[in-house]
């Protein structure tokens, strides 16, 4: 992959990774994904952020194609991840740079991952802004969007925002430029995604940056993520920045998800009536089987959906092992204003309805009818009561779309 110009003087340099379809090991990436970094050339040459550590030779060598790394004079740290800042020490060593940038909150988490004794490290804080020639780089603190340290940094004179983790997606591509990829549809799902997986819990925190991005007047029209692909031009700078403000907001979307796992396939017959109960009512559902998906995946669909209802038989007078994984995923992500409920099959105690329902209480999910649980095999009833608490979810997820 070459070196690509994508404003005058201005390079990505960073590394494409088709191979990686583990993001930071908890989430996957079906398509790959991308470590975005960037050069400014100007009187003062900038380095912004870098690669994993074990990607450092790749990007060192595109970055030698733009610029010879000692004529780098500083480095800009946005965000003290590893992906972003993995690379740094050899980036320092090689470019000695006189100066490193970052936010406060970056400063002790870099130094808790490096050894910073001697190098010359600058915390810089929303509002400070930095002349590198012609041009100037503002500094805006994102804390929370999505590590404490987060931040973006703003050149107005190329109204280029660089936003790090913000507006990212898990693409490997050659292309550089959103309205380069022809699946447009496609790209929409990475953008949502890298969002429920990564950044909905700090929600509330996405819409007073989008507040802060409008009172600060930023005019942008490029805005370069440190994964995926780049926006440019008004059009699809707008198209983010209100996906964003979208996905956000957690307003209602009228299809359910319906996930469970099983042993010997009770559950997953309540499964398919409770689909069928959702389609008397024209509420449109997917459902997922937990051992043909992984937890990510099911977050992923969580963006088209605001009904949820899990299923798990009870299995040592619980719920069984995937069932709780991705519960305790999602919970941890922080999904608002949903409604939904629980089945499962039993033997004997039956605690798997109990437990779900605690788990859907404790992210507050509105549920419309009693949980659903059968014997062993279901009945012609469990069948019904099954196609009722389809119903039931459905018609209050319609009425909390048309509130
Ligand atoms: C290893 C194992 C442990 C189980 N533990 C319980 C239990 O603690 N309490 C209970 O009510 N049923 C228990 N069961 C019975 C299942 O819940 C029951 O067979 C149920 O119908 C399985 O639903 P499924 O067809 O969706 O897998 C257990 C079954 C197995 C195989
Ligand atoms: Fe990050
Ligand atoms: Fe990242």
């Amino acid at each position: 992959m070459k070196p690509v110009e994508i404003k005058k003087d201005i390079y990505w340099v960073g590394m494409v990774n088709f191979a990686s379809h583990n993001f930071h090991g908890y989430a996957i990436s079906p398509r790959g994904t991308t470590y975005n970094c960037y050069v400014v050339k100007d009187e003062k040459n900038v380095l912004f952020d870098t690669v994993q550590a074990d990607h450092s030779e790749d990007m060192l060598a595109r970055l030698r194609q733009v610029i010879e790394p000692e004529k780098i004079d500083y480095i800009v740290i946005n965000h003290v991840e590893l992906d972003h800042a993995g690379a740094l020490a050899e980036m320092v060593e090689v470019c000695k740079p006189e100066k490193i940038f970052c936010s406060p909150m970056g400063l002790k988490s870099m130094a808790s991952y490096f050894d910073i004794s001697g190098w010359p490290v600058q915390a810089v804080k929303t509002g400070e802004v930095l002349n590198i020639g012609k041009r100037n780089i503002h500094f805006v603190e994102t804390r929370m969007l999505h590590w404490p340290d987060s931040m973006f940094s703003y050149i107005p004179e190329d109204k280029l925002l660089i936003s790090n983790d913000a507006f990212g997606q898990n693409i490997a591509s050659y292309c550089r430029f959103a309205h380069e990829i022809d699946e447009k549809e496609a790209l929409t799902n990475f953008i949502e995604e890298y969002y429920f997986n990564i950044v909905l819990p700090f929600s509330s925190q996405v819409l007073k940056t989008l507040d802060l991005v409008t009172e600060l007047k930023l005019d942008i029209d490029m805005i370069a993520p440190d994964h995926g692909v780049i926006f440019k031009g008004q059009k699809d700078v707008g198209f983010i920045l209100n996906k964003y403000r979208e996905m956000a907001e957690q307003k209602p979307r009228k299809k359910a998800l319906i996930f469970y796992d099983t042993m010997w396939r009770s559950t997953e017959t309540l499964a398919n009536y409770i689909g069928c109960g959702l389609d008397q009512v024209g509420v449109p559902y997917r459902v997922m089987y937990l051992k043909n998906h992984h937890h990510s995946q099911i977050m992923t669909e969580l963006a088209k959906c605001s009904a949820i209802i899990p299923g798990s038989p009870t299995h040592n007078n619980g719920i069984m092992p995937l069932v709780a994984g991705v519960l305790t995923y999602m919970k941890g992500l922080r999904p608002q204003n949903l409604v939904g409920g629980a089945f499962g099959s039993y033997g004997w105690s039956g605690e798997s309805t109990r437990d779900l329902t605690g788990w859907l209480d404790a992210m507050k999910v509105e549920q419309p009818a009693e949980p659903v649980k059968c014997l062993f095999r279901p009945t012609k009833a469990d069948l019904e009561a099954a196609e009722n608490l389809g119903r039931k979810v459905g018609e209050a997820l319609i009425a909390k779309c048309e509130k």
